[in-house]
């Protein structure tokens, strides 16, 4: 089998398309999936197989299964729009496939070839189209994920494993639209260490997270920011986007990310808004910003805005800090100017209204 051959096995009993426009009228984030899915089996000695289309349904699972209890799953998250000529395309596909990879490599599972795992979100957006939500920054969030798949308790890499795509139909993340949120540092958890799996998409972060994203709400904020593990520090990013600092001195604009520490996503938004970012000739710099620079640039009123990114939550901005030493609010504690032209130039590309000049879209 060549691994881009996907056998069709489409549903009898598609949801049907009265129901299916009540959830697209108000879709939420990942509360809905759509009719399909894709699956792909690896064995170990046989390599990729058995690639196919069918209707959604729960997977059956040994209770000795080995991601159960060791946790050797990773996943993806990306988007399909509808485009103004009624064509529907995702948006960098094949950076999430490398990505996917190289999650795979850091957590000792078998690497899909970048062509398969984009040929499996486009066989499953070409059959579910209808889920394709028509409206404004609406879109289908299609989300791969691997796990292993073999029965038993030794620790060690499975020799089984399975690929799934699944789509979900997306409004906001936030419920609130685009409103600033407010965030807790956390000094007593860190999400992720110098040699750890930070970098990767692997399930078992977000397990890790939990506890912090529940302090956070404890204290009335709406997200975990996480800091370097060895000085609690430096800002790494937040429970699921990384984020961006916007500097103001005079007319120059300066935006700042935390560079790539080994312990933090590289975020397809992240690094994708950065080339937007030069396209409107701002200063777009990777760099180190830490607690204080966050703090003092507040005060002196250099740091205008600061925001979140990632493919679940578009741009959001921050809005308010708070941390066991001190609270501030974030520039006038409104969504900012920059903030807000990057957010619309990124989802001009993504809807079509612009051209997409980086090849970025994937058409169907
Ligand atoms: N950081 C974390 C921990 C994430 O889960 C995500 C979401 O995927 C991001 C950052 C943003 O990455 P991307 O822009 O590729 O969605
Ligand atoms: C995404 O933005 O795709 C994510 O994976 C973030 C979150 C839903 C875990």
């Amino acid at each position: 089998m060549t691994t881009t051959t996907i056998e069709l096995k489409p549903s009898s009993h598609p949801l049907p398309s009265a129901e299916r426009e009540k959830i697209l009228a108000s879709p939420g984030f990942g509360r809905h999936f759509t009719d399909h899915m894709v699956t792909i089996k690896w064995t170990e000695g046989r390599g990729w197989h058995d690639a196919q289309l069918v209707p959604y349904a729960p997977l059956s699972i040994d209770p000795a299964n080995m991601t159960l209890h060791y946790a050797q799953t990773i996943f993806e998250g990306l988007k399909a729009y509808q485009q103004p000529d009624g064509t529907v395309a995702t948006f960098r596909p094949d950076a999430n496939a490398t990505r996917f990879q190289a999650s795979a490599r850091r957590l000792a599972m078998p690497e899909l070839p970048v062509e398969t795992f984009i040929a499996a979100c486009d066989a499953l957006v070409t059959q579910d189209r209808a889920w394709v939500p028509a409206h404004g920054e609406q879109s289908l969030y299609l989300r791969p994920f691997m796990f292993a798949t073999e029965v038993g308790l030794g620790v060690r890499p499975a020799n089984e494993y399975l690929f799934v795509v699944i789509a979900s139909p997306a409004g906001a993340y936030f419920p609130g639209g685009v409103k600033p949120v407010s965030v807790w540092l956390s000094e007593e958890y860190v999400r992720a260490a110098p040699g750890g799996t930070g970098a990767a998409k692997a399930g078992g972060n977000y397990a890790a997270s939990l506890v912090a994203q529940a302090q956070a709400a404890e204290k009335g904020c709406d997200q975990v920011v996480w800091l370097d593990a060895i000085e609690r520090r430096w800002i790494e990013e937040m429970g699921g986007m990384n984020l961006y600092f916007v500097y103001r001195t005079g007319d120059a604009v300066r935006i700042v990310t935390p560079e790539l520490s080994g312990s933090l996503l590289p975020g397809i938004t992240r690094a994708s808004l950065l080339k937007i970012g030069e396209d409107l000739g701002y200063g777009f710099e990777e760099g180190r910003i830490s607690v204080d620079d966050w703090k003092n640039g507040n005060a002196d009123g250099s740091l205008t805005e600061v925001f979140a990114c990632g493919t679940a939550a578009v741009i959001t901005p921050v809005g308010s800090v708070k941390s066991a030493r001190a609270n501030w609010t974030v520039g006038d504690g409104q969504p900012g100017e920059i903030t807000m032209k990057l957010r619309k130039a990124l989802l001009d590309i993504q809807t079509g209204a612009t051209p997409d000049t980086h090849n970025w879209m994937h058409p169907l």
